[in-house]
């Protein structure tokens, strides 16, 4: 089973991908890609149910499924040339009460519970948004709106964002990067100003709301292929986040946007975000709650020592955990079928077949990759 972070990723590279093609008048191309984007986003949902973006990434499969019978029609009608341009720089955004369609609405169903320890990174997020909102009286000058989360892959920077949804009464915006580009010229540019839009105007209402942006470097880096269109994007959203930090502003708003690649953003686009919290490997403590949470529902042979596993689990991240926990238990599975014992049950898990799997399996963030992080923390951390 591959693991859920190169999963999401993958979908969005393929997704993004099509954008590109679709660009370029090549519907076939675009086609074969939004496809790799489903069979990935497809993976997450039916081998990962309880993933908290699971019902999100549900949603975005049945868009992403009406966007290729859309291009089917279109490979079929036009012959491909790509020499459309479109811009429109004149129509109203409108209103604003309808949620834009590439916005997906729907709560995650995780809770800061549900994340093992990342303390300084959850009391960084209640005091920058469930603070304000409990007191705006007490920020007189003002309040950051924009929190970025970076760290290496698989240590719960989604997990952690999601959460956010259930810790306040709001709205809980999720943007698909893929969805807000788009072919035309000027489109990804007037998505964002609707997003922004709408965003603002659930916050009149009086509740606060939160965009999330998962992966952000996908959304705004640099890519080779285009003529101004990400540019355009990226001016954009830069202008909407200083038009929710205005000083003036009392709306919630709030952005929060996650990167496991945070050299990627540039230094105007780091500096709208003024909390940057830093998503590291899990401690110790946290490797053996991890191991606690993850094996909670399964049987384990008395030799099987947590604290001993979580001191043998240095480097590794949660998702390398979550992987090593699943890996063990599938190992009593197959036993049980290759024995022909279908009806029975798996035996208990043993030290030995954990030990035998970290034999096999090293950490997926090596030391270089971190000093990487380190450093990036050392210029830009900002809590
Ligand atoms: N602190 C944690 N507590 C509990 N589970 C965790 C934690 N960190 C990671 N996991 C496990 O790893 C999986 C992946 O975590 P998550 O998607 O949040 O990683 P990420 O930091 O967003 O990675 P990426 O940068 O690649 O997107 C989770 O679904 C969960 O099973
Ligand atoms: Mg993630």
């Amino acid at each position: 089973m591959r693991a859920v972070p190169y999963l999401e990723g993958s979908a969005k590279k393929y997704a993004l991908a099509a954008v590109d093609a679709e660009k370029r008048g090549d519907y076939e191309a675009a086609i074969v890609n939004l496809n790799k984007a489903i069979e990935y986003l497809t993976e997450i949902v039916r081998n990962y149910p309880d993933y908290p973006l699971a019902h999100i990434y549900r949603r975005l499969i049945a868009q992403y499924r009406r966007k290729v019978k859309d291009l089917e029609k279109k490979a079929r009608m036009i012959p491909a040339s790509g020499d459309e341009v479109y811009v429109d720089t004149q129509e109203k955004d409108g209103g604003g009460d309808e949620a834009p369609e590439f916005v997906l609405k729907e709560k995650p169903s995780v809770t800061f519970d549900d994340i093992a320890g990342l303390e300084e990174a959850k009391k960084a997020i209640r005091e920058a948004i469930v603070f304000p909102v409990k007191r705006p009286d007490l920020f007189p000058l003002g309040w950051p709106r924009g929190i970025l989360l970076y760290g290496p892959p698989g240590t719960g920077k989604t997990m952690l964002a999601s959460a956010v949804a259930n810790e306040i009464d709001g709205e809980f915006l999720y943007v698909d990067a893929a969805n807000i580009m788009s072919k035309w010229l000027g489109e990804g540019e007037k998505n964002v100003k609707k997003l922004f839009n709408y965003a603002r105007n659930k916050a009149k209402e009086g509740k606060p709301v939160v965009i999330f942006i998962d992966e952000v470097d996908a959304l705004l880096g640099v890519h080779g292929s285009e003529v101004g269109g990400e540019v355009r994007v990226r001016n954009q959203f830069l202008k909407e986040m200083d038009g929710i930090q205005d000083k003036g502003s009392r709306l919630h708003v709030y952005v929060i946007a996650a990167t496991n690649k945070p050299w990627k953003l540039d230094e105007p686009f780091i500096r709208r975000f003024q909390k940057r919290i830093y998503v590291p490997l899990p401690s110790r403590e946290t490797r053996r709650r991890m191991l606690e949470m993850y094996t909670r529902k399964l049987r384990l042979a008395s030799d099987v020592d947590l604290d001993r596993l979580a001191e043998m689990l240095e480097g590794y991240t949660g998702s390398d955990i979550a992987d090593i926990v699943r890996e063990a238990y599938m190992v009593t599975v197959r036993e049980l079928f290759e024995k022909g014992k279908v009806d029975g049950e798996p035996r208990p898990i043993t030290m030995s077949d954990f030990q035998e799997i970290l034999r096999r399996r090293r950490p997926s963030v090596d030391h270089r990759l971190l000093k990487t992080y380190e450093e990036w923390t050392e210029r830009f951390a900002a809590v």
